[in-house]
């Protein structure tokens, strides 16, 4: 097969470059991006006086007719057009003769042309992540509402360490979404550049205006250098880091879903639409999705890494490692989108076993610090000596089978007879909670200045 390239070579490539060199069977996934960059180019090179109007019009309808084939599926990608670039313009060329459609190319190259069409592919995919991740924060934060007084153990460590409610909890992760929200968008402003026009790496001679295609494609301006622009692949770098922490983030809430679905938590179920069985166990329902998403973290990560990899001491400009660039980004967005829709439907399905989580927050003493806080300020004891009682009161319960909520004022007392009915309010798991009524804590009042919060968020986070 004839190659576009061919003109100062005298023998046939090898079958096996051709197979080894292509990117077509993956790269035309950017077939929209290719074509609508085309098309602007071919509208710049006319406003430039650089084409004929006739003849843009020409190949901006032969254009849309290759996008329709593609789309129908009609089109029939083949190794030996070797990228989705050289597809497009050879049927182009197929449509509207060769004359013409070798018209396209002028000031440009494949450089500045697939820097453009996988920034674009880069930028559309940005959008459309911030969107799923707007929506999973926002089934979050209405959980979140509907539990301010479901009362579940707080974890250091994975011990019980203080009484919360779920709402509290769950907006632990609203918020971390909301920062991958928003580095989202920091990307998408920072990488809204044009880089077509930079050419194979300096520039052209041609009386081109950047800023045209810029425009017509909705980026808000163009890339400053030329060679930056034909060898930046930082936005890819961004997305693939940004899907990362969502993973960091989707991974560790997913963990606690698998534990809070144990038996020995036994805080969720979650719904058999979302749920496995075992092809042995009959009684078995396995949390098979959180346990995709943690592991799909790992994929995720490596993804970041390659790419990382391949950029690193590459000397400028283009250099053909760049054409690794792509499928580990496209299987990154693949996975977040899949993954971020099943975990947002899966959460809106789970059932809150409030009675479960009541119940462990009677194991594990989980209002001494609360006794402790209470003798400070009731007796103004030095908080060392206040811990210390405490701790002989927690000693007591453990001794007689109980949880220290549950202690009597006669138990109290037992241990130090100053203790008096206050202490027993102290000792309440929902005064403990409500009790954190500083900013950004636990308390009914402190976790409905966080809902607003979000909601805010959400109220102005629309599409960009
Ligand atoms: N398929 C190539 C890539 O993805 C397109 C750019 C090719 N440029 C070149 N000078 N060979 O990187």
């Amino acid at each position: 097969m004839k190659k576009m390239w061919d003109g100062r070579f005298n023998e046939a490539s090898s079958e096996l470059l051709e197979e080894f060199n292509a990117s077509i069977f993956f790269d035309k996934e950017l077939f929209k991006e290719d074509i609508a960059g085309s098309k602007a180019h071919a509208k710049m090179l006319g406003e430039c006086g650089i084409l004929d109007a006739d003849d843009v019009a020409k190949i901006r309808a032969g254009l849309d007719q290759v996008l329709g084939e593609i789309e129908r599926g009609e089109f029939a990608f083949s190794v030996s057009q070797e990228d989705i670039h050289m597809a497009v313009e050879g049927r182009l060329s197929q449509i509207i003769g060769k004359e013409l459609g070798g018209r396209l190319h002028t000031a440009r190259s494949r450089n500045d042309q697939v820097a453009l069409d996988f920034r674009a592919y880069c930028q559309n995919r940005t959008k459309e992540l911030a969107s799923l991740v707007r929506e999973l924060i926002s089934v979050l934060a209405s959980i979140a509402s509907e539990h301010k007084d479901t009362l579940m153990p707080g974890f250091t460590h994975l011990q019980h360490a203080q009484p919360i409610s779920l709402a509290f909890h769950l907006l632990a992760y609203a918020f971390a979404f909301k920062r991958d929200y928003e580095r989202l968008l920091s990307s998408y402003e920072r990488n809204n550049l044009s880089p077509l026009g930079s050419a194979a790496l300096a520039g052209t001679p041609y009386p081109t205006r950047r800023e045209l295609v810029a425009s017509e494609l909705g980026f808000m301006g163009i890339t400053p250098n030329a060679m930056d622009s034909v060898s930046d692949r930082d936005f890819a770098l961004e997305l693939l880091f940004n899907i990362s922490l969502i993973f960091t983030h989707a991974s560790r809430l997913c963990e606690e879903l698998i534990l809070w679905s144990s038996q020995e938590f036994g805080y969720i179920s979650i719904s058999d639409a979302f749920s496995t069985g075992s092809s042995i166990m009959p009684q078995k329902k396995n949390p098979d999705v959180a346990e995709l998403i943690r592991g799909k973290t790992g994929r995720v990560y490596g993804n970041l890494i390659a790419l990382l990899t391949v950029m690193k001491g590459l000397p400028m400009a283009y250099n053909k490692d760049m054409q690794e660039d792509k499928e580990g980004v496209f299987d990154s967005v693949r996975t977040a989108s899949t993954s971020l829709v099943i975990l947002r439907e899966m959460l809106k399905t789970t059932t809150w076993r409030k009675e479960n989580m009541l119940k462990a927050c009677k194991m594990g003493h989980l209002s001494a610090t609360d006794l402790a806080d209470y003798l400070v300020s009731a007796y103004n004891e030095p908080f060392r000596l206040a811990h210390n009682i405490t701790g002989r009161l927690v000693a007591l319960a453990e001794s007689r089978g109980k949880d220290l909520s549950e202690l009597s004022l006669e138990e109290l007392k037992s241990v130090d007879p100053r203790f008096d009915e206050g202490a027993l309010s102290a000792l309440s798991l929902e005064a403990s909670k409500e009790a954190r009524k500083s900013s950004g804590g636990t308390s009914n009042e402190s976790v409905e200045k966080q809902l607003v919060l979000i909601n805010d968020f959400l109220a102005r986070a629309r599409e960009f």
